[in-house]
């Protein structure tokens, strides 16, 4: 008999424009708000206080996030909080937000745990994350794609290590998340793009990672649809049905991978990305088709399955696969998605430089072990030369 599992999600998910004023029906005492300073100049950040206070609780404020948050920035939130006390942290804005108040959490409920217990690059942590006792995490995402205010992770940089640090564990996941279009309606359009496009990335590689399962398969499936109608007219005509709807499949995306996993895909956007500093989103775009086509050798009928049901209609698995990666194609060139690593600009040189070390180091990345198909390094090696090159045949 193999191991249960657990499907976990955040127990309530409140949604749906002005959902944000739930706020006001947070039970505690003293409420700690993690922020930006994009957020408090837009002034969401006096309303979240506001509903706060409504609701009778004490309010500090953190707002200087900054993009991939670092340690040491997460520490300060501890020392300066420490005599605050907050049972109530409520994390709104972008990935790099919520993450760093999952960090937080991690640190100021659990003092005696060092970042190098609960990081880890390579394998399990060396010290399992306890469950949290002392507050509830509300997370309010500003923008519509990383699935942060529903997923286990969390990541936060350290100059000592030339690497984004993830932090996983199934704790993470908030007790509480409020999926509001109307905060995600500032989003600057280059953000709705990659954002979405890192949605859809997650509820392909979850509908067929290794991981994936009957709980999970419903929500890929679901935000696969969502996030393949509604992505080009949310960009494109700014429709406030399709951003809604876009903005709600990211957070099902997330719930979807953090029960199942991302892939491949995720493992060359971050190789990638953090060597060229391409957006985590713009990252996947790219690599996305040229995963699927490479794992469509060991996925059976799982993406016929979604050719399916965003509209292809036949039986024939290597012609669903064409029709998916057209279909992501087409998306992706109305949202001005360039389709190779060459054509966005990196330079040439440098990135066959990389090529070896890239294959190298992603045979044990997580989301490589999690992906349907183990790639051999020459054949990694193939697959980071096609995305740069734009060329299927080589995969
Ligand atoms: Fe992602």
């Amino acid at each position: 008999m193999s191991a249960p599992r657990i499907f976990r999600c955040p127990r309530d998910i409140i949604w749906g424009r002005g959902s944000i004023a739930y706020l006001e029906n947070i039970v505690g005492k003293r409420a700690m708000i993690v922020t930006d300073q994009v957020l408090t100049r837009l002034g969401v950040t006096a309303r979240v206080r506001e509903y706060l206070q409504k609701g009778g609780l004490q309010v500090s404020v953190f707002d200087e996030v900054e993009p991939e948050p670092s340690l040491r920035t997460v520490m300060r939130m501890v020392t300066e909080n420490k005599d605050f006390g907050p049972d109530v942290i409520v994390g709104i804005g972008g990935g790099s937000v919520i993450d760093a108040s999952k960090a937080f959490r991690i640190f100021f409920e659990h003092p005696r745990l060092t970042f190098e217990d609960v990081h880890s690059l390579q394998g399990p942590p060396r010290q399992i994350i306890p469950p949290f006792t002392k507050t509830t995490h509300v997370a309010i995402s500003s923008t519509s794609g990383t699935g942060a205010d529903a997923s286990h992770v969390s990541i936060v940089t350290d100059p000592a290590i030339p690497a984004k640090c993830p932090i996983v564990s199934q704790e993470l996941k908030p007790n509480i998340a409020i999926v509001d279009p109307d905060v995600a309606d500032s989003m600057p359009k280059e953000v709705m793009a990659d954002t979405g496009i890192d949605a859809l990335t997650h509820a392909i590689e979850s509908y067929v990672s290794g991981m994936a399962n009957d709980f999970s398969r419903g929500l890929s499936l679901q935000a696969i649809i969502s996030l393949m109608k509604y992505l080009p007219p949310a960009f494109l005509d700014k429709d406030p049905v399709a951003k809604e709807h876009i903005h709600y499949a990211a957070t099902i995306a997330g719930i979807a991978f953090s029960n199942s996993a991302n892939g491949i895909c995720h493992t060359i956007a971050t190789k990638v990305g953090g060597v060229f500093k391409l957006t985590h989103g713009r990252g996947n775009a790219i690599a996305l088709p040229y995963s699927i086509k490479y794992n469509s050798s060991v996925t059976g009928d799982l993406f016929t399955t979604i050719a399916r049901a965003i509209g292809f209609d036949g039986d024939d698995q290597f012609l669903a696969v064409d029709y998916l990666i057209q279909a992501i194609g087409q998306i992706e060139k109305q949202l001005g998605i360039p389709d190779s690593y060459k054509k966005a600009g990196l330079p040439e040189n440098l990135y066959y430089a990389k090529i070896a070390d890239f294959a190298r180091t992603s045979t044990t990345y997580p989301t490589t072990l999690t992906n349907p198909r183990q790639p051999t390094i020459k054949e990694l090696e193939s697959l980071y030369t096609a995305c740069y090159q734009g060329d299927y045949s080589l995969i």
